[in-house]
């Protein structure tokens, strides 16, 4: 019988840093995955990164190769994640690194355009919203083809939060982060659930204020500098964030997830992309799910996308 072609399973990192790594070392447990590539532009650290993952691949749940490569492999790679850039440091904000990251961004980009890449990205690098338009503009891909991490880590943080305040499993806790991942975000309590249940009615049930809620958003809103000025960088949760939505971009599973999508105009606005409900599967980002927002939560919305436009417009031209 003519051998059949199994296509390989190919994920290319770009960025051995402490996010790339979390990413990398998260994806062991992750099964169907033929191949790692780890590429960086200090070619020893990714060759070290190999190494040292191959090493653990003998206890891991699942086996694939791990090798330190280069751009021209990106043509044989299904989704490529970009978390190379400088990370915050204490007390900054994620805007603050736009020029820096975005010549990064660009470059990176550019490599895997000649080298004929044609999968799904997704961008982690910040401040991710602006750079995953930059990653769109200089990539030539498809804009539902190119994903930034978005509010997905900070949903997981509210929904944390949320979990633990009010005593259900996160799992339950049907609320997003919208917006920018950063200090413009908001959330839309009247559409947030626990379970089947608006999460508002059960407050009113239960005679907790909605100043609790705000509470909870801040704390959310401003964990990762807590983080930042505790351990110097945050990593463990985007990397899992990360692997979040490369699974469900390998396996197709048409999740919702609040990543970084192009704007077509479904909460009114348009040309860059932002942190809102999309439909994530082997197409990308292949559709937005409209909420039907309150005026005060379209008025944040339109804050914080033009905030995006506006650090765009003022620093890359
Ligand atoms: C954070 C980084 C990934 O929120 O922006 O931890």
């Amino acid at each position: 019988m003519a051998e059949e072609k199994i296509e390989k399973r190919r994920i290319m990192l770009v960025g051995t840093g402490l996010v790339g790594m979390s990413f990398a070392y998260s994806m062991l447990h992750e099964k169907g995955i033929d191949e790692m590539v780890l590429v960086d532009v200090n070619h020893d650290k990714a060759m070290g990164e190999a190494m040292d993952l191959q090493d653990g691949m003998v206890y891991a749940e699942t086996k694939m190769k791990v090798y330190a490569g280069s751009y021209e492999d990106a043509q044989y790679c299904n989704v490529v994640v970009i978390t190379a850039g400088a990370a915050q440091k204490p007390g900054q904000s994620r805007l603050e690194l736009v020029k820096i990251n975005a010549s990064i961004t660009k470059g990176v980009c550019e490599q895997l355009k000649k080298n004929g890449f044609n999968g799904i990205l997704i961008v982690a690098n910040n401040p991710v919203d602006i750079m995953t338009y930059v990653a769109w503009k200089a990539s030539g891909l498809p804009k539902e083809h190119v994903i930034g991490s978005g509010t997905v880590l900070d949903t997981a943080r509210l929904r944390l939060e949320l979990g633990n305040r009010l005593g259900f499993a996160e799992s339950n806790m049907h609320a997003y982060i919208l917006g920018e991942h950063g200090d413009s975000s908001f959330v839309s309590w009247t559409n947030s659930y626990i379970g089947c249940k608006s999460l508002l009615e059960y407050l009113d049930e239960k005679h907790i204020s909605l100043m609790e809620l705000q509470n909870i958003y801040v704390d959310v809103r401003d964990k990762a500098y807590k983080i930042i000025d505790l351990k110097k960088a945050t990593y463990y949760g985007i990397g899992l964030a990360l692997k979040r939505i490369v699974s469900a971009v390998l396996n197709n599973e048409r999740c919702i997830l609040p990543v970084s999508s192009y704007q077509n105009g479904e909460y009114g606005k348009t040309g860059y992309f932002i942190g809102t409900p999309t439909v994530v599967g082997s197409d990308g980002a292949s559709q937005i799910m409209r909420l039907p927002l309150t005026e005060n939560d379209q008025d944040r919305f339109n804050k914080s996308f033009d905030t995006l436009e506006a650090t765009i417009r003022d620093n890359l031209g």
